[in-house]
This record gives C-alpha cells, sequence and structure tokens, in this order.
C-alpha cells in the first residue's frame, strides 16, 4: 500500500486543528459562508466527538493542513447479521492542494485502518462515484423517489393507528422498532444516540406520527412539510424523510392517514427502498402533474419516480467479511478469488462455501473468478450477479460454468438501502 506522500504528514486532528478544519471544510463544501458558521452548524462537539475521529493531512514545510476527513464508527446489517463498518465523511483538500493525490492519500489512509481493526466494510455518500470507484468503492446504495399526488395514495382503514408523535411516550419504542426492523433490512444502520438526535430533532415543518395498536407502536413516519417556490410544487408538500413499518398495518396505516391528508397536501414525495410495493398501491402511476409540464416520458408512458445514485461500500478486511456474511443454504462448492485492487494490489483467495456460512482456504480450487473489489463488493452485497457480470465481462471466470450459478443463490441477498446521511 502506498500511504506515502513526501513532504505530508497524517495524523489524527487535535482540538488547536479547530480553526484549520472549519477552514478546509468551508473551502470545500460551503465556500459562501464563514467560518464561525461552519464551526457552529458543523462542529457543535468540536472535533473527534465519541465514535467519529478527523485525520489532517499537514503539510511539513508550512505546518499548515492541506487536506482533511472524518473516520465514523458505525453498523449496519447484512442478512441480519451486523457488519462493523467505517463511515467516511467530509474528504476536503485545500485548493492549492488539489491533483497531487492527497484525497488518495486520505482514503489509502481509512482502509488501511479499517483493515487493522479488521473492519469488513467502509461506507460514503460520494461527491462523484467515478472518483471513488477507482478507488476500489463500489455503487451499492440506490433511492426511488415517488413525487405523487397526495389524491392518488391509497385511503387504507388502517389510518385510524396513527397519532402524534410524543417522545416523552414513544421515543423509546420508536428507536426500538427502528432498530428491529434495521435487522431485517440490508445496509440499515445500526443507530447510537447521536444518530437519534438529528434524526428526531425538532425542526421547523418536520413531524412524526407514530401508528399504533393496542397501545404499542408497530411504525412511524417522519416528514418535512415544504413549501417551494419551484415549479412542481405550487402548493404544500410533504417529504417522506424516513418510515418503518413493523407490520403490513402499520404499513397501510401510514400510506393512509398521508392520504386523508388530501384536502390540505398536494404532493408527496415518498423516498423509499426500490423493492417497496408502494408503486403498486396508487392510484394513479405516475408523477404529480404541473401545469404545462405535460411531457411523457417515452411513447405514452408517464413519468412517475426517480431513482437516485447513492452511496458506496469498499470490502475492507476481506476475511472479516467472508467471515461474518450468512450465506444461503445449497450444496457446497469452492472458488478462488483474483482480485484486483488498485490500493492493495492482487489479492487471492479462497473460500468453501457450506452450511450457510463461508470459509476461507488455503488450497487454491479449479474455479478461478478475476473481478475488481468493486465488483466484488457489488456481488458481496447482493446487488448483483456473477452469472450477469460474466456476460457483460466486467468480470472473468475460469472453470465450471455451474459454480457461477451457486455463487448467485449463496449470495442472493437485498441489495443495501440506508436512511442516513452522513
Ligand atoms: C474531491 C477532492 C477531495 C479531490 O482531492 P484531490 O486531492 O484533488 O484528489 P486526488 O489528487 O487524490 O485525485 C485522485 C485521483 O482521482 C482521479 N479522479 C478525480 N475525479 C475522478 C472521477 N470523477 N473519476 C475518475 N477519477 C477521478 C484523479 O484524476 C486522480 O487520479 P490520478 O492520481 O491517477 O491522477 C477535492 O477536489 C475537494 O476537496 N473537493 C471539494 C470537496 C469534495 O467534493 N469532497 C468530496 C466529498 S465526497
Amino acid at each position: 500500500m502506498a500511504l506515502d506522500l513526501p513532504g505530508i504528514t497524517l495524523r489524527l486532528a487535535q482540538t488547536d486543528d479547530l480553526p484549520q478544519i472549519v477552514n478546509l471544510e468551508r473551502l470545500a463544501f460551503a465556500p459562501l459562508q464563514s467560518n464561525t458558521e461552519i464551526e457552529r452548524d458543523w462542529f457543535p462537539q468540536g472535533l473527534n466527538p465519541p465514535g467519529r475521529r478527523q485525520f489532517l493531512a499537514i503539510e511539513d514545510l508550512t505546518r499548515l493542513g492541506i487536506g482533511v476527513y472524518t473516520q465514523i464508527d458505525l453498523a449496519l446489517f447484512i442478512e441480519s447479521q451486523e457488519f462493523p463498518t467505517m463511515g467516511i465523511a467530509g474528504v476536503a483538500v485545500a485548493p492549492e492542494g488539489r491533483k497531487q493525490r492527497i484525497a488518495r492519500l486520505l482514503l489509502e489512509h481509512a482502509l488501511d485502518h479499517a483493515r487493522t481493526r479488521q473492519i469488513p466494510l467502509i461506507m460514503l455518500y460520494p461527491f462523484q462515484h467515478g472518483f471513488y470507484r477507482q478507488l476500489g468503492w463500489a455503487w451499492v446504495g440506490r433511492v426511488h423517489q415517488y413525487p405523487v399526488a397526495c389524491r392518488s395514495l391509497p385511503l387504507y382503514p388502517e389510518r385510524f393507528g396513527i397519532i402524534p408523535y410524543d417522545p416523552e411516550q414513544h421515543q423509546s419504542a420508536l428507536q426500538q422498532i427502528y432498530q428491529q426492523s434495521a435487522a431485517r433490512h440490508n445496509g440499515w444502520l445500526k443507530r447510537q444516540s447521536s444518530h437519534w438526535q438529528s434524526r428526531l430533532a425538532r425542526n421547523h415543518g418536520r413531524e412524526i406520527y407514530c401508528y399504533v395498536e393496542s397501545g404499542k407502536l408497530l411504525g412511524y413516519v417522519v416528514f418535512q412539510f415544504n413549501f417551494p417556490e419551484t415549479p412542481l410544487f405550487q402548493s404544500l408538500g410533504l417529504v417522506v424523510q424516513e418510515w418503518v413499518a413493523l407490520t403490513a398495518e402499520a404499513y397501510r396505516g401510514i400510506l393512509g392517514f398521508l392520504a386523508a391528508l388530501e384536502d390540505q397536501v398536494e404532493v408527496v414525495v415518498w423516498n423509499t427502498y426500490p423493492e417497496d410495493p408502494f408503486p403498486y398501491l396508487l392510484k394513479e402511476q405516475q408523477r404529480h402533474r404541473v401545469a404545462g409540464q405535460h411531457s411523457p416520458l417515452y411513447g405514452l408512458t408517464h413519468r412517475f419516480g426517480e431513482m437516485g445514485g447513492g452511496f458506496m461500500w469498499r470490502l475492507a478486511d476481506l476475511t472479516a467479511a467472508f467471515q461474518l456474511r450468512p450465506i444461503q443454504s445449497g450444496s457446497a462448492f469452492t472458488l478462488t478469488f483474483q482480485i484486483d485492487d488498485p490500493i492493495l494490489g492482487e489479492q487471492t483467495l479462497t473460500v468453501n462455501f457450506a452450511a450457510g456460512q463461508m470459509q476461507i482456504v488455503k488450497k487454491v480450487a479449479p474455479a478461478i473468478l478475476k473481478t475488481s473489489i468493486a465488483h466484488l463488493t457489488e456481488l458481496f452485497c447482493g446487488l448483483r450477479r456473477s452469472t450477469e457480470l460474466v456476460w457483460t465481462r466486467e468480470i472473468e471466470f475460469e472453470g465450471d460454468r455451474s459454480l457461477l450459478q451457486k455463487l448467485d443463490i449463496a449470495w442472493q441477498s437485498t441489495p443495501p438501502f440506508c436512511w442516513d446521511f452522513f
């Protein structure tokens, strides 16, 4: 791993570094704001609050900070198994330091730390997917968004189970049902109290409603009212930021409750994961219509939803990742992965798939799958299938082809989704 850039030292940030870091983050993400605003809004707890560590690259000659990034301790679920994960945020390089591989140095540093701590995954939200892909990250997080007329929603009777959220009464039950649901959904974060603070904060125009049955909280929805001036919304809109339903009744309760707002709310923007049955339940399969903007998408097809290209994952410690991931059961088989990694070089790993788990073995198998680390990450999380990747020639395979089908069955899984941003 090429962790060295001559003349640059990378270290954990210290309290005294705060002004430099604020300035770097301002220049990279909000150059029109003041340092005072950035410090107040982005660093209310100072540097390195619990679960977050900021690293600073310093130019030896000037002793000034030239790059910064944050590591966040996360955990998420794949097939109900908890995966320790490193989140990366706030990657910023000073304008005068750009295109000198400093960002690359920061990301190599993060990968090195993750591997030293046997962390299987690193997750981030990219400014550009290509930048991180060339360093081994894969785009795995998709969000579907449906801006639909409120009157298109189904007015389910379960809406009578919806009540307003009261922090004193509901906070702990709400957090519990989120965690329960997270364990059943790939990619959802196991939230710590710091995650909840921002999620449940009372913001102007943000509301939370709960679905309760016999005194038991079984679902909730968090949404933000907005009255944007954009032509899309001429009147009140409501953007769903998160919803959790442990039962079908809770899910129907949330939809029915939103439908009942039709006299006041014109548009509901429903954010969700691709497998959500939401689009099938609507009265109309088309997005909210804006006067003067009725062009169909294609032929006679209406515009309906949008897909967002979201977060990226990268396998970091492969041994930890393979040991943790449960697999679908099927007949046993062995595969050798020849992995091309832009940071770590070539790695070879032989894996025995048997009895619902994977075991790393020494003896190289006759079947060899040649893949980049990014494609391996796509396969590992269930987003894509090896048979498809061989067909598109994104990966190569030598050996008995039936093993590819076995691999696809073993790693079959709902692709990841995540409600949290960082
Ligand atoms: C994005 C940013 C961090 C990059 O920093 P940098 O130090 O200039 O980047 P590097 O020099 O390390 O670039 C690494 C490599 O990525 C390549 N690259 C950059 N953008 C790319 C893209 N979209 N696709 C493919 N490769 C890309 C570079 O050409 C370089 O390759 P090379 O080393 O082979 O020449 C910096 O421009 C910045 O601070 N921007 C503002 C804040 C921001 O957007 N941060 C990202 C938050 S997710």
